[in-house]
């Protein structure tokens, strides 16, 4: 429709002409037109929908304002009521067209629970999900305890398994489904005293690769974006330890953290029609870190 109307915008001046060359130049200009449209259209979430889970805070956060922000209307959760109204009360104001209600997602009834209010929202279909919550204990394997390990393995895998599942329906009504995990390089590469966190983010890593093959039938993409230190509330407090600051900056080549919108832009990318043909990667936003070998930053 609207290359239709950009069409009779251009055709008025034209319509006196009637010589041939004109009335290609008249075709050419709608042909343009037509083509500006569809780089639009790639590089546009208008009429989207979309979950993200984690929305009130850092990497979430981010991702909900950068969906929103390409037309998408998103929906989002957060265990905090207080902090989550206080981010869609802001969020209405900016304009963006954002809802949510409260979910531990590491909880199977408040998970059942938040889809079918994602299902109630979008009438049944969902575009985009972005299973974006994550947590971390740090400890060496010795010292975690068996509480431990559950509350990462449901926090962490548990819930984006299930919350896929539980989304399926809606992606495959879509007719066009793209979902984002949030991973990290901890599920390719050895952390210190992150083994549960590091095993729960490398089986994400192959849910994502199996679900991009299972899925692909239905024309439901699944990506991930595997960040290493981003500035957010998760790492605030072990990145206040000046000592451990400067070791995690020697082992990244850009030498320096990450910002959420610097996630937000490739968790953004991998749901716009743009990236189609993308399917069952896992992209790296690490400031080079895991390509880094031997490469003493003082050099
Ligand atoms: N920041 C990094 O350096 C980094 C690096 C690699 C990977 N990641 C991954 O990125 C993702 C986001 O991390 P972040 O750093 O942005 O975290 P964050 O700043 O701590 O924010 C986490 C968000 O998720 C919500 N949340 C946490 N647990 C939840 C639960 N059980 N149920 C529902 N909502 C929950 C929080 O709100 P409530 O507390 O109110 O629930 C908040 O909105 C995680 O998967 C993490 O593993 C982060």
């Amino acid at each position: 429709m609207a290359c239709h109307l950009r069409a009779h915008a251009t055709l008025k001046p034209q319509l006196c002409c009637t010589n041939n060359a004109k009335i290609h130049h008249f075709k050419l200009t709608v042909a343009i037109n037509c083509k500006h449209k569809n780089q639009s259209d790639r590089w546009s979430l208008d009429g989207k929908t979309a979950l993200v889970t984690g929305g009130t805070r850092g990497i979430g956060h981010a991702v909900v304002e950068e969906l929103a922000g390409l037309g998408a209307k998103v929906y989002t959760c957060a265990r905090n009521e207080v902090e989550l109204n206080k981010c869609l009360v802001g969020w209405e104001d900016e304009g963006f067209g954002v809802v949510g209600s409260v979910c531990d997602v590491s909880n199977r009834v408040d998970r059942c629970k938040l889809i079918d209010n994602v299902s109630g929202a979008f009438h049944g279909s969902l575009d985009i999900l972005v299973n974006n919550v994550g947590t971390n204990i740090r400890k060496p394997v010795a010292e975690i305890t068996s509480e431990d390990f559950s509350t990462l393995m449901a926090t962490n895998f548990e819930s984006v398994f299930h919350l896929s599942q539980l989304a399926y329906p809606l992606l495959k009504a879509s007719k066009s489904g793209s979902i984002v995990f949030t991973s990290s390089v901890s599920g390719f590469v050895s952390l210190k005293s992150m083994s549960v966190q590091g095993a729960t983010k490398g089986a994400i890593n192959q849910l994502t690769k199996n679900l991009a093959c299972e899925w692909a039938k239905d024309n439901i993409r699944s990506n991930a974006v595997a960040p290493w230190y981003i500035k957010t509330s998760m790492v605030e407090q072990v990145l206040d330890n000046k000592e451990y600051m400067e070791e995690v900056l020697s082992c990244t080549p850009l030498g320096r953290l990450g910002n959420p919108t610097e996630v937000s832009s490739l968790v953004a990318f991998l749901c716009l029609p743009a990236s189609s043909y993308i399917t069952g990667q896992i992209i790296c936003v690490d400031g080079g870190m895991t390509i880094s070998g031997f490469y003493p930053r003082n050099d």
